[in-house]
Parts: C-alpha cells; structure tokens; sequence
C-alpha cells in the first residue's frame, strides 16, 4: 500500500501559518495537519485570543515544532525572533484572521508576535477571513481588504454558511481544503510551467442509448485530475474538461463537464488554440448508438439491437493540424491496454503523431481504473521506454509533468 501523502510543492517548505481570534481557529488544526502531512515545515503564530480558542500545544503536537505565541515576543530571542520566523518563509497564512488583524495589517500595525512578523516577510501572504457577516460587510473592514488586495495580498473567502452567533451570513473561514488549495496555486506560481497553458482531459464519455441509458466505461477520472494538480503545482493555467465524475475540482483549475465524446471533441477543439499542452488521459468512448432513442426502450418489445458507430479520434483530430499557429506543440495520449502494452502503446504513439505515450496495464487489480495507483510506461518520440512501479496516480502524474516541462525546453532550443 502507498501511504506517502508528501507534496513535491510543500516538501521541506517552511510555512508560517497564523492564527487569530475566532472559533473557527479548531480549523486551522486540519490545516496544520495537511501542511505537514504534505512535507512542510509548519511554524504557527498564535495571537492571545487565538490562545482563549486553541493552544500551542495543540499546534506542536501536530507539526512537530515549536509553536509561537506573543510570550515569545517578550522573552529573551524576540530581537531576532520574528525576522528568524520570516526568512526563508515560503508562504505566511493566516487563518482565521479577524477584523481586528485586518485592521492591523492594512495599517502595518506591528505590536504583535504575528502581525510584526507580517511585515518582517518577503514571502507572499494569504489571509482567510472569519468574522460575524456585519463585521465582514463594514466598511471598515472592506476598505482595509481592498488595501490588501492592492498589495498583492491573497484573501480566500469568507464563505456563506451559519455563524457563530447562530445567523446565516458571509463570514465563515473558508475549508482548510480550500486555503489548502490556494496555498499550493502560490507557492507553484512561478514554477517551470508558469506563463504556460495546459489543457487536461479525464475520466470517461457516456454516449446514451435512451434517457436512462448509456454506454460507458469504467474511468473514475483520477490520474486525468491528478495531471491537473500536477500541472497547477508547476504554474500551468490549466482547463480541465471531464466526463461525468464526483472527484473534488483542483482549486485554480478551469473546468468544462462534458457527457458524450462529441461534446469533448467540442470542448478540446474550443480550449487548444492559443494552449502549449493536450494531456488527453480521457478514456473517450470509441462507438456510439447511430440512434439515441428519445423515449425509454422498454423491456416488453424485446431485447433491442443496438447499431453503433465509431466517435471522432480526438487526438488524432488535434495532431492532424498540429502545425496550426498557436495550437499545442506538445500532445500527450494514453493507452489502456490489456496485452501487448509496449507494442499497443508504441503504434498508438506513432499512428496518433504523439510526443508521448502513458501506457497503463487495465489487467492489474493496483492499476488503471477506479484504483489510485498506477503501473505505467512511458514512451516517447526517440525510442525512449521508461517504466515506472507501482506508483501513486499522483507520483505518475508528476513524472508526466516532469517530461513536460523537459520537452517544452528542448522546444525552445
Ligand atoms: N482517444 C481520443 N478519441 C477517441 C478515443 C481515444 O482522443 N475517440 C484518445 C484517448 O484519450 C487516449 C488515446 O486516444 O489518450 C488512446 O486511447 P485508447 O482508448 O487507449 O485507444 P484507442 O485509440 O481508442 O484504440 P483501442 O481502443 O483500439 O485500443
């Protein structure tokens, strides 16, 4: 079993994350917890009514290091403290943080262990909003966000939900999974890919047959999503464009829902021009019924003979016309195979004009559909035939993103 939850991005990183005043501090344990899960290393900043929510104990149990509070401030390393806390940082989140640190902030108000490091940093700042809906909604507080904003400082949320005081209003810390997801789009900002643009098919077509219906396959979407992850951890814009599937959307990703092949056809065709990249991890159906019944076949006039016809080969659509200007210099296709895999995946390659294929083993009950892990082999224009073990989908995803990044150099060349 593959355990390792380390994030290439995160590992090793040196993350500030403060906390403030507000009940939605017990969050910020989550993610504390994802920080570190990931390979960072956490320093947590607390405010003394940060304190009244949580403890430092708290935070230290669950990175591992020591967590700060304003005592800190005072005591005989504060001279050096903060600007030790602040170089090297990586990234400083604060989550919750209150109107009042807000105010501080925006007005660089520094009497505080987490509000002098704030200005100590050289790193970019994240703040995540938690306050009562009128407090959020004042134009106090409004004016000093729009100051923030101005100086590139990131603001995720509030969201909508019940409050503290039991009213509904927009004043909720947003999820750590979604800070989460905003933290790793800023640490990866000025990755190999920044400035590029990656399109990323995933998961599988449905081609109906009558209202209720479809033809289908097994595809859960997984590596096409962790393509997507992959390719926003190196600074990519990326547009997703998935077949039906209940997987969470990378935080910074745009994304189409398709159904049918021809509707992802469609939508490839609309996002490539002006695009560096196609990962086509799609699993897109290749036939469809000839006539969609519009109303339910029913069971008493018998078993139906279904008469299909092939899709459009998407890929072999975009490779066509690859020399269109502005259309993806690098194309990268995928070959589930259950026999022959090298052979299978080698003709794919060559038949498709692709830069490089990811052959997966469907047979494998560790690999290909559903599972999230992966038995792949690369194959690439020169010959090359890398394979890989057993790996995660988002180890796999990362080694694809790797060859990327190395082809879009030698393009340059
Ligand atoms: N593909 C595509 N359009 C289709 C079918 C497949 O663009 N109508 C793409 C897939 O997204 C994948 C690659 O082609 O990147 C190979 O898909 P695969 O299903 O393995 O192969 P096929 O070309 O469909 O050939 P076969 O089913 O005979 O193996």
């Amino acid at each position: 079993m593959i355990t390792n939850h380390t994030i290439p991005l995160l590992e090793n990183k040196r993350i500030l994350l403060g906390i403030t005043g507000s009940i939605a501090a017990y969050k910020s344990a989550e993610l504390a917890s994802r920080l570190t899960q990931s390979g960072a290393l956490v320093d947590v900043i607390l405010s003394q009514a940060a304190c009244e929510f949580v403890s430092a104990l708290t935070f230290q149990s669950i990175t591992g290091r020591r967590a700060y509070t304003d005592e800190d401030l005072w005591g005989h390393e504060a001279h050096i403290l903060h600007v030790g806390l602040a170089d090297g940082a990586a990234l400083y989140a604060i989550a919750p943080i209150s109107a009042n640190t807000i105010a501080k902030l925006s007005h660089g108000i520094a009497d505080t262990l987490l509000t002098v490091t704030a200005l100590a940093i050289r790193c970019p700042l994240l703040i995540a909003p938690a306050m009562d809906a009128g407090m959020f909604e004042h134009e106090a507080t409004q004016a000093n966000l729009a100051l923030l904003r101005e100086r590139q400082v990131t603001v995720v949320g509030p969201a909508p939900g019940r409050l503290a005081s039991g009213q509904m209003g927009i004043g909720r810390m947003s999820e750590p999974k979604e800070i989460f997801g905003h933290m790793r789009l800023l640490l990866g900002q000025s990755g190999p890919l920044a400035g590029r643009k990656v399109v990323v098919t995933a998961g599988g077509t449905q081609e109906p047959i009558d209202p209720v219906r479809a033809i289908t396959n097994h595809s859960s979407g997984k590596q096409g999503f962790a393509l997507a992850q992959a390719a926003l951890d190196r600074g990519a814009e990326v547009t997703l464009i998935c077949g039906p599937t209940a997987l969470d959307t990378p935080t910074g990703v745009s994304r189409l829902d398709v159904c049918t092949a021809e509707e992802m056809e469609k939508a490839v065709l609309e996002s490539i021009p002006e695009t560096d990249v196609l990962l086509m991890a799609a699993a897109v159906a290749d036939f469809r019924p000839v006539q969609i019944s519009s109303q339910k076949v029913k069971r008493g006039k018998g078993v139906p003979e279904l008469k299909l016809e092939p899709t459009v080969d998407i890929l072999a659509q975009v490779t066509k016309q690859r020399n269109k200007k502005g259309w993806p210099r690098i194309v990268v296709g995928f070959a589930a195979e259950s026999e022959n895999l090298v052979e299978h995946a080698r003709s794919k390659l060559n038949k498709k004009d692709l830069s490089l294929v990811v052959a997966n083993d469907i047979t494998a009950s560790d690999s290909g559909f559903g599972v999230d892990t992966n038995r792949v082999t690369l194959l690439d224009q020169g010959g090359g035939v890398e394979k890989l073990p057993l790996s995660s989908k988002t180890h796999v995803a990362g080694v694809v993103l790797d060859r990327v990044v190395s082809m879009l150099r030698g393009d340059q060349k």
